[in-house]
């Protein structure tokens, strides 16, 4: 395989491909070819970008036809077709059914880009500076929404100090009384005008941490986490941007917990076919705040992307693919507590939610050797926690059955392997 001119010209800061040492030349749904012919099962999926699959052929067909027709490929925020026809879908399969009113803000297409407008509309419609963000949290690399990521190896790269945000432990992160333990105390030292802590702009959380370990809220954990928001003045976001757009089940990971974010950020899954966008849905009273074109991006409002995520939206007319989802996501939970009863004295630990479902490793090597292995017969997975050491499934959506069931063989292989030496 030949990856020299990638190894003298590209930089340093190549990550994945470290992993992934070959050169991809297609993929369909769950699948991804290499140029010598290799076949891997993708159960990583451009980390929870591609939910409904490589080269989706609905999306391929919808693309292909409106750059046939000349659609408008880049427009900044103009109104265009694609994008009228995008809004409406998304309004008639997500908002209506909930009865959300929540306006669509576009911005630079990454997920990042959705958490830096997030927080500075919560600045700007509180008037506080400081953001409450949570152990193990996951929202971006630009200095904002990293200043919310907990992982030192991305923030020691800041170069700056990552201020205004302070720092509180997850639901599953405390020991002692659990996670509402430490919201308890919070309350008590909001409340307090001598504890030296004042309310924030802002909680930002995510309903599982992706990144950060698949570590899953409990409804009432949120809810609380909400409350606390609204008593005190501050806005609730929530960062969809890896766990919504279907991957748990229902098309938000928090669907079905009586919750109601001031601020929900998506990215990542919207766009459907790995074409980028991001949107923050916004509440009415919090997006009057914003000036005409005050938070802008050059790829604010892909095209492509509205064109690709519209077909996207169609999976949730009704409840067939998100049926499919849960049963899926059985396979592939029944899969791993099998691993983990296997290695009881390892006391491996399995959690997720749909089709996002982990096995935490308790180590980083194991964990490592073991999507090595996975990658030499033709797997592709991604570690993700505390030092790569929970391992992450998240294949497409629309995984047909068979390979899902080869994609978990290799797994239990691979484990095996490692975990027998
Ligand atoms: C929950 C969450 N928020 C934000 C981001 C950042 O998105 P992007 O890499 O598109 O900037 C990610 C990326 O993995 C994420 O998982």
């Amino acid at each position: 395989m030949n990856t020299a001119i990638f190894e003298k010209w590209e930089s340093e800061i190549r990550g994945y491909c470290r992993a992934y040492p070959t050169v991809f030349k297609t993929a369909e749904n769950a699948r991804q070819t290499d140029e010598a012919g290799k076949e891997y099962i993708d159960f990583f999926a451009g980390a929870g970008v591609l939910n409904f699959g490589h080269n989706n052929p609905h999306m391929k067909e919808a693309l292909i036809a409106y750059i046939q027709d000349n659609g408008v490929a880049h427009s900044l925020d103009m109104y265009t077709t694609a994008k009228r026809d995008f809004i409406e879908s998304f309004v008639e399969h997500i908002l209506e059914p909930r009865g959300m009113d929540h306006k669509l803000q576009f911005m630079g297409p990454t997920g990042t880009n959705a958490v830096e407008a997030a927080l500075k509309l919560a600045r700007r419609s509180t008037g506080r500076e400081t953001v409450f963000a949570f152990s193990h949290g996951f929202h971006g690399m630009t200095l904002g929404a990293l200043a919310c990521t907990a992982n030192d190896y991305f923030r020691n790269a800041s170069g700056v100090p990552l201020g205004y945000v302070h720092r509180l432990p997850f639901e599953t992160y405390c020991c002692a009384e659990g996670g509402k333990g430490c919201l308890k105390m919070l309350r008590a030292q909001l409340d307090d005008p001598s504890s030296g802590l004042k309310p924030p702009a802002a909680f930002i959380v995510e309903a599982i941490q992706a990144e950060g370990g698949v570590n899953v809220a409990s409804a009432e954990w949120l809810k609380e986490v909400q409350q606390l928001a609204h008593d005190y003045g501050s806005l609730f976001i929530i960062d969809d941007i890896q766990a919504g757009c279907g991957r748990t089940g229902s098309y938000f990971s928090f669907d079905g917990m009586d919750l109601d974010p001031d601020i929900v950020c998506l990215a990542k899954g919207l766009g459907g076919f790995g074409t980028p966008i991001a949107m923050n849905m916004v509440k009415p009273e919090h997006d009057k705040h914003w000036n005409p074109g005050e938070h802008t991006g050059t790829f604010r409002g892909q095209n492509l992307s509205f064109v690709a995520g519209r077909e996207a939206l169609k999976y949730f007319r009704d409840d067939k693919m998100m049926e499919e989802v849960t049963a899926k996501g059985k396979v592939m939970r029944e899969c791993l507590e099998k691993v983990a009863e296997k290695y009881a004295d390892h006391d491996l630990q399995v959690r997720g939610k749909g089709m996002m479902q982990a096995i935490d490793m308790g180590e980083g090597a194991l964990s490592k050797a073991i999507a090595k292995e996975c990658f030499e017969t033709g797997l592709l997975i991604g570690p993700c926690g505390t030092e790569g050491r929970v391992i992450k499934l998240i294949p497409p959506l629309t995984i047909p059955e068979e390979d899902l069931n080869t994609g978990l063989d290799l797994l239990v292989a691979a484990i095996d392997k490692v975990m027998k030496g």
